[in-house]
């Protein structure tokens, strides 16, 4: 057994402040222990992964373009072990491009690749259409959720559209910010009944269970992950176990490379 890497995984919500930006810079964090990492900041209005690290990348994506710009001046390192590919502009822009340019994008993009293990996409929230395009790039998906009626009906609106529209019917869940593990399980319960009800063939997993944990507040005002900050914190234990099962994840490999396929569907849409 074994997944085909580099495996692309794009962290999204249905609805916003669900903690996404905090479980995919931590998920980086962990996978970064044993692998090589990218995490690409997809939440295009919003400069997240930055901030929330502390970090800030002088250059992004569309600086290739630039003179003498090449894709190492980009990459962003952390001290953390992953890097960070920062994009100021949205997928719209990406559309745009030259013939030309999509190439040299694509070229620069084969070039990370090279022994690369996982990208994590950070996305934004909702049903916008550069999230779903993101979801529908990637090999998994990770749904993070608050155990709470509005984060579990935008997740099912989420999960709604992309199965309806596009056809994708494989979700890994997130339960984010449980206040205890009962009333997680229980959410996920409910969004799978919701699931099976009223959408056909949707299959979800439970890929972990997070708790609420005051240090992950305090990481992100010391703008550090909290896998570094509080590595023995309970949230802590909860993501290195979720990050554990990723290995082990099934993934649908894509004839020219899972990257190579995530920036064409991207490009060419
Ligand atoms: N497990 C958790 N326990 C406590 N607070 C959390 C947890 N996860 C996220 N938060 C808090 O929620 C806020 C939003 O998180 P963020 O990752 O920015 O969400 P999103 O990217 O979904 O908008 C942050 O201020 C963070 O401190
Ligand atoms: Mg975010």
């Amino acid at each position: 057994m074994g997944a085909t890497y580099p495996q692309v995984i794009t962290v999204t919500s249905g609805k916003g402040g669900v903690g996404k930006t905090n479980i995919a810079a931590n998920l980086a964090c962990a996978l970064a222990q044993t692998g090589k990492v990218i995490l690409l900041d997809a939440d295009l209005g919003l400069a997240n992964v930055d901030v929330l690290l502390g970090v800030q990348p002088a250059m992004d994506l569309f600086t290739i373009f630039e003179e003498g710009a090449g894709i190492s001046d980009i990459l962003f390192p952390t001290p953390y072990g992953f890097s960070i590919l920062p994009t100021s502009s949205g997928i719209e822009t990406m559309a745009e491009l030259s013939t030309g340019q999509k190439l040299e994008l694509l070229n620069a993009m084969d070039a990370i690749a090279e022994g690369l293990d996982y990208l994590i996409v950070d996305t934004g929230a909702g049903i916008s259409d550069s999230v779903l395009y993101f979801c529908m790039a990637a090999q998994q998906r990770l749904l993070v959720l608050n155990p709470e009626p509005t984060s579990l009906a935008d997740a099912y609106a989420l999960i709604k559209v992309l199965k309806t529209r596009h056809g994708i019917d494989q979700f890994k869940i997130c339960i984010n910010m449980a206040r205890d593990p009962s009333s997680a399980k229980e959410s996920f319960v409910r969004l799978l009944e919701a699931c099976d009800q009223f959408l056909d063939g949707v299959s979800l997993d439970l890929a972990g269970v997070v708790p609420f944990d005051p240090d992950v507040r305090r990481a992100v005002m010391q703008q550090k992950p909290f896998l570094s900050k509080y590595p023995d914190c309970p949230a802590s234990k909860a993501l290195l176990q979720m990050a554990g099962q990723i290995p082990r994840w099934q993934a649908t490999a894509q004839d020219d490379g899972n990257i190579k396929f995530f920036w064409k569907s991207l490009l060419y849409r």
